[in-house]
């Protein structure tokens, strides 16, 4: 028996005589709209007598007259099934970055040979990390945002996180609650750093307050993100109350029972330590109905799903058991009183990052505060390499969702755990009776779109995928012309990452690496990093180096593939991964040189070869407006009215130090570094050329980290302060194949020798 969760999920569906299919038909318009009378959709009647067993979704696909044919359950159904018969019959896709190939399907649309029919092993198939907002979406448009919903429903997702504008909600009840507006917009951080404020570990902002107009206009794109993901079939999860409120609130309040959360990082008091509602305290409940009831006035009651973390890497005020069953009864009697159909989703991050404080007993306690199981919804985050599931139990019952989370802060290196992702999921589902859903949680929507897919279609395959097979029908989707051919040199450079950067056994280190040239220079430290933001590499280099050069001959072969722009995007990204990987090994054998070096020679070390690489690097990275630091600014610069210069550039001030410092002082440095023309150019190479022009002028005997630390941080300043607008990124006319042929061959050539 499945738990209870799946039969409301069930009646939760509308009847298929009240859905509408149009949401699909606008799709297909949007994405071929010289096919937009091809297809015809059918939702089909669920069968509702057997729904004491799990609801999945099923889509049939064939030929009516002319059109193509999809019938399903549901419109999650369609919508996959509308990308199956894309990625199987048409051989094209929707991506990241290159956005939807599907318009390139030939003319008349191939048939299908037969029907062809799908349907998922289990109801849920989830999206979003609630930092995926900050670190990723932060600064999109609403057409970044169609892209998106399309890409989500038709890879079958249909259960997305909805975090946009929710500072428009807090805002007015805090409003309602006679707090003034003075009291409640210093407690919100900046544009690129709210999904932690919402989590409670950071309050307030630096270099500037949230403007208001961010608030309205945050919530004004939600209106339209909610409409779409209705009307293509996804329930979105909606914000609830947490109990994080503003520190006024205790002049307002002075009897509210309220608490100093814990210090998050090492952030200073000011902007952390948040105060913590407690759930006992019947104010909490007030919010809580008022939070809810908002968005249901504002959105209607278009869900029954409601994220809530309140200890995401905030330790609780005390590890009583008592107290951890009271916060969660009081939060979830809170939330059904406000919502008699509600269900709390939780990210079981805190499980694993702070381990140390959640015990077994302790989780325990913690989730039987929630009387009935199906009222609560477990994300188990970190599923591919620290799953949470098994130690707990199933969560004691819960229900719960199997996640692949990836990346840390969207860092960009190669990488993927294919096993991991296909064997494991499926493993659970036998193992797991509470076990409803299949989901990404990744940080930063990045790299490596492949690998999530891949977890996506899985959620339709009761046997673990086949990644040879899977491999080959990628590459065939995304690099065919129309007469679908494509050199196998192409094949065999996707086989290569398939089976070593794309194959990470060794979960020593488990999310993707980092790149160590955009760590701030150092002697020590920057290499052999495991964990979760390891910089040791899994595989040899040469296996990249290898594929970097199958890829290269497959364009020798048929240079039309230059002009193509996953091609592009592709060659780029590989090539960003060979320079990184010989960073590393430049910087260690300069390391070894200057270690072995006395004054008398020290001024023969050669800085220059290591130099050279990060000029390379970003004339390359310059070639593609998505390897480039100016268009993320020019997002967030957009986002700002047009008589508001001073707000824009806060905007440009707070993405610029999320990639870079990550708080006012450099708190957590580089977490959320990335590989962009115009950050390695200045910002990395500024760094990096203090810092070895340091090493030129010492000996291992006379090194001062002080010193090196300074100047370091001076040249992050120098850059920082004349601002990252747009410098060095200049060459981009040369394109990408320009630069490989003039910059990139030769090295290559090197490397192999
Ligand atoms: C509906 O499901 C029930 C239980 O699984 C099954 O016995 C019945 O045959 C199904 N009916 C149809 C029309 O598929
Ligand atoms: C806010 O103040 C008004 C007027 O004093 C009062 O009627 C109302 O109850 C207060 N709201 C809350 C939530 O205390
Ligand atoms: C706070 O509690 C004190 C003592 O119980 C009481 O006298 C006072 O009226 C309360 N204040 C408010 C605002 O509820
Ligand atoms: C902030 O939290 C930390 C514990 O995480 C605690 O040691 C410190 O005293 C708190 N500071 C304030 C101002 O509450
Ligand atoms: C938990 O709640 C119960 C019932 O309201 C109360 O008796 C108990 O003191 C509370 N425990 C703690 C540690 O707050
Ligand atoms: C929202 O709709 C659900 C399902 O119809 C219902 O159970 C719930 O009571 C509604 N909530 C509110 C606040 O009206
Ligand atoms: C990941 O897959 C490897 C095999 O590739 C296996 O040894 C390991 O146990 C798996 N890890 C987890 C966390 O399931
Ligand atoms: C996976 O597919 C490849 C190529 O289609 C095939 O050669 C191989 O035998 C398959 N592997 C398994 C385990 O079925
Ligand atoms: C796994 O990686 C770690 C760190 O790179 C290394 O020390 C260890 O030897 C590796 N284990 C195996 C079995 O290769
Ligand atoms: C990192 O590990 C490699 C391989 O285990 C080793 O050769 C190298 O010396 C290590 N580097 C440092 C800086 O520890
Ligand atoms: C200086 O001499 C030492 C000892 O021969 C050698 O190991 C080192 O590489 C030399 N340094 C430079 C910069 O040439
Ligand atoms: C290098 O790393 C060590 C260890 O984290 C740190 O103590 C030191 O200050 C760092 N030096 C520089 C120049 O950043």
């Amino acid at each position: 028996m499945r738990p209870a969760l799946v039969l409301l999920a069930a009646a939760w569906a509308l009847t298929a005589s009240t859905i509408s299919t149009q949401g699909l038909y606008d799709l297909v318009k949007r994405r071929l709209p010289s096919h937009a009378g091809n297809f015809v959709f059918t939702l089909t009647e669920t069968n509702t007598s057997g729904a004491a067993e799990r609801q999945n979704d099923e889509y049939a696909i064939s030929c009516l007259n002319d059109a193509i044919a999809i019938e399903g359950n549901s419109l999650s159904a369609l919508a996959t099934g509308l990308r199956r018969y894309f990625t199987d019959v048409a051989h094209e896709d929707i991506y990241w970055f290159i956005g939807s190939r599907l318009d390139e399907a030939p003319s008349p649309l191939p048939r299908p040979n037969g029907m062809i029919k799908g349907k998922s092993v289990v109801p849920w198939r989830y999206y979003f990390n609630t930092v995926t907002f900050s670190y990723t979406a932060a600064f999109w448009s609403w057409s970044d945002w169609e892209l998106e919903l399309d890409w989500l429903a038709l890879h079958g997702v249909n259960l997305p996180l909805a975090w946009v504008g929710f500072e428009k909600i807090l805002l007015d009840v805090f409003l309602e609650a006679n707090l003034t507006i003075s009291e409640i917009m210093p407690f919100f951080s900046g544009p690129a750093f709210q999904a932690w404020n919402r989590f409670g570990n950071i309050q307030g902002s630096w270099g500037g307050e949230l403007p208001m107009d961010w608030v309205n206009s945050q919530f004004e794109l939600q209106k339209k993100i909610l409409e779409r993901m209705l009307e293509l079939g996804m329930t979105p999860i909606l914000p609830a109350f947490t109990g994080f409120v503003p520190r006024a609130i205790a002049n307002v309040y002075p009897n509210a029972s309220i608490v100093n959360g814990s210090r998050w990082e090492d952030f200073p008091s000011e902007y952390t330590n948040t105060t913590f509602l407690e759930p006992a305290d019947p104010l909490f409940a007030h919010l809580q109905s008022r939070v809810v009831g908002k968005q249901i006035e504002y959105y209607g009651n278009i869900t029954q799903f409601y994220t809530l973390d309140q200890y995401n890497e905030n330790d609780p005020f005390s590890g009583g058991l008592s107290y951890l069953r009271n916060v969660t009864r009081g939060t979830w009697q809170s939330l059904k009183t406000a919502n008699p159909a509600a269900v709390w989703v939780m990210q079981g991050w805190l499980f694993y990052s702070n381990s140390d404080f959640w015990s077994n007993e302790r989780i325990e306690a913690y989730l039987s505060g929630i009387a009935e199981d199906s009222d609560m919804l477990i994300l188990d985050l970190f599923s591919e390499s620290q799953p949470q599931w098994q130690r707990t139990q199933s969560y004691y019952g819960k229900p719960w969702i199997w996640n692949q989370l990836h990346n840390y802060g969207g860092n960009m290196g190669l990488y993927g755990q294919i096993d991991n992702v296909t064997v494991n999921p499926i493993e659970a589902l036998h193992e797991s009776e509470s076990l409803v859903g299949f989901g990404l949680t990744p940080e930063g929507q990045e790299g490596n779109e492949i690998i999530y897919t891949l977890l996506l279609d899985q959620a339709w395959s009761p046997v673990p995928i086949n990644t040879t097979s899977y491999f080959r029908a990628w590459v065939r989707s995304r690099y065919g012309d129309k007469d679908c051919e494509v050199p196998e040199e192409l094949y065999a450079a996707w086989e290569i990452l398939r089976t070593t950067v794309y194959n990470n056994k060794n979960l020593t280190s488990n999310a993707v690496p980092k790149a160590i040239f955009e760590l701030a220079p150092n002697i020590t430290g920057l290499t052999n990093r495991t964990g979760h933001h390891p910089t040791t590499l899994h595989y040899p280099p040469s296996a990249v180096l290898r594929a970097w050069q199958s890829m290269y001959d497959a364009a020798k072969k048929d240079p039309e593939l230059w002009s193509h722009p996953a091609y592009q995007h592709d060659i780029v990204d590989i090539t960003r991964q060979v320079l990184s990987n010989e960073f590393l090994t430049r910087y260690e054998a300069l390391l070894q040189t200057w270690t072995a070096s006395s004054a008398a020679n020290l001024t023969k070390l050669n800085t220059d070869d290591v130099l050279e690489l990060l000029h390379t690097l970003n004339t390359l990275l310059a070639t593609l407006p998505q390897f480039s630091l100016s268009p993320y600014l020019a997002s967030a610069r957009k986002l700002a009215p047009h008589n508001l210069p001073a707000v824009a550039d806060f905007y440009v001030y707070d993405a610029v130090n999320q990639i870079t410092w990550w708080g006012p002082n450099a708190e957590i440095n580089d977490y959320a570094s990335k590989s962009w023309a115009g950050l390695v150019g200045t910002y990395y190479f500024g760094r990096w050329e203090a810092f070895l022009g340091y090493l030129r002028t010492v000996t291992m005997g006379g090194y001062d980290d002080a010193v090196a630390r300074q100047l370091v941080r001076e040249a992050e300043r120098k850059v920082l302060e004349v601002g990252l607008w747009g410098v060095g990124e200049e060459r981009v006319r040369e394109g990408v194949r320009g630069v490989l042929e003039q910059d990139v061959v030769p090295l290559v050539r090197e490397l192999e020798g």
